[in-house]
């Protein structure tokens, strides 16, 4: 495989510390390792653009193959995308999106549909009224925006539905004590949070304060694993989270059919749904099936990589051997 010329495919991820940024990574790299032809390199945006901007011009200086990326921000990487675009590079979009046209594929989930399936939730349990603080992520991402959209077009024909409060992730902790300690003047029976971790963050808030239990929170990822949307549903520390599919292995997927010249359409929509103590168990089963897929592969891998060292060894040896 050494001797074969592998096509470069480069990922800017924007975010580098959370399991779900991390699951995404994860997924690319075990798509990645089934192909032969293919080399994957993932850099880490930091939540950084310049550094972000300065990873696609490195991928378009090395002439990558592919490139991937999930913008931080809808504008500022607009320029640098529109150049790789424009040189003939295929660009892949995942999750975020940006201010223009000029990239060969997007892939990621309905933010609005998050946003929907959000409110309808909160409509099917019928609790009136339902008052919610609302908790939006701090930057003007497109996931941001259109969790919000998609949750206001809903509860605008709610009637018995009203946000109470709106404030912004990085307030949690100055606004949500505040916020609960006037629940007397002003309650509250709904969090919904960008994501699990922010819910989870304020759900922490309410318990120490004794009124998490009056409270149903709502978060968006809906990850399998320790502390995070699945398992805090099944806990009962969230009512629901709204599945977000990372779109990892799809963007491999997307970015093998270019490199095979197959067609590929621009956008390309992961399915969302909500995940309460109905579902939780069985998403929790698929995604431990996953899990222990994607290990074999990965040991298996290993394997194959051990099995090509021995051999190269022995290769050498044999070489000396004969006094080649
Ligand atoms: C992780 C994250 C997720 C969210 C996504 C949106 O970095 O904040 O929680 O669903 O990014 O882009």
């Amino acid at each position: 495989s050494t001797d074969t010329k592998k096509h470069k495919i480069g990922f800017s991820q924007c975010i580098s510390k959370d399991d779900w940024r991390k699951a995404m990574d994860h997924e690319m790299e075990v798509e990645a390792s089934l192909y032969e032809d293919i080399d994957l390199t993932i850099f880490q945006g930091n939540e950084d653009v310049e550094l972000q901007k300065s990873q696609i011009e490195f991928m378009i200086d090395n002439e990558f193959d592919v490139i991937i990326v999930s913008p931080l921000r809808p504008e500022p990487l607009v320029s640098v995308i529109e150049k790789a675009y424009d040189k003939g590079i295929p660009v892949i979009i995942v999750d975020r999106k940006i201010n223009s046209q000029k990239f060969t594929a997007f892939i990621g989930a309905n933010n609005l549909d998050v946003g929907r399936n959000a409110a309808n939730y909160i409509a099917s349990l019928n609790e009136k009224p339902s008052r919610i603080l609302e908790i939006r992520g701090s930057d003007n991402s497109s996931p941001v925006i259109e969790r919000h959209l998609g949750f206001h077009e809903i509860i605008y024909n709610e009637p018995n539905i009203t946000v109470e409060y709106r404030i912004n992730d990085e307030d949690i902790e100055q606004r949500v004590p505040q916020i609960l300690d006037s629940l007397h003047v002003k309650p509250i029976n709904f969090v919904y949070a960008f994501n699990d971790d922010i819910a989870y963050r304020t759900w922490k808030i309410a318990k120490s304060k004794g009124v998490e239990e009056s409270i149903k929170f709502i978060g968006v990822d809906g990850l399998n694993g320790a502390n995070n949307g699945i398992q805090l549903v099944q806990n009962g520390i969230l009512a629901a989270t709204i599945l977000y599919p990372t779109g990892g292995d799809e963007a491999i997927k997307i970015a093998m059919k270019i490199l095979r010249k197959e067609n590929v359409s621009k956008n390309n929509i992961l399915n969302t749904t909500v995940i309460d103590y109905r579902n939780a168990e069985i998403m929790k089963n698929q995604y431990d099936k996953i899990n222990k897929h994607q290990n074999e592969i990965e040991e298996q891998q290993e394997k194959i990589t051990q099995q090509e060292e021995t051999y190269s060894t022995q290769k050498n040896i044999l070489k000396v051997l004969l006094g080649l």
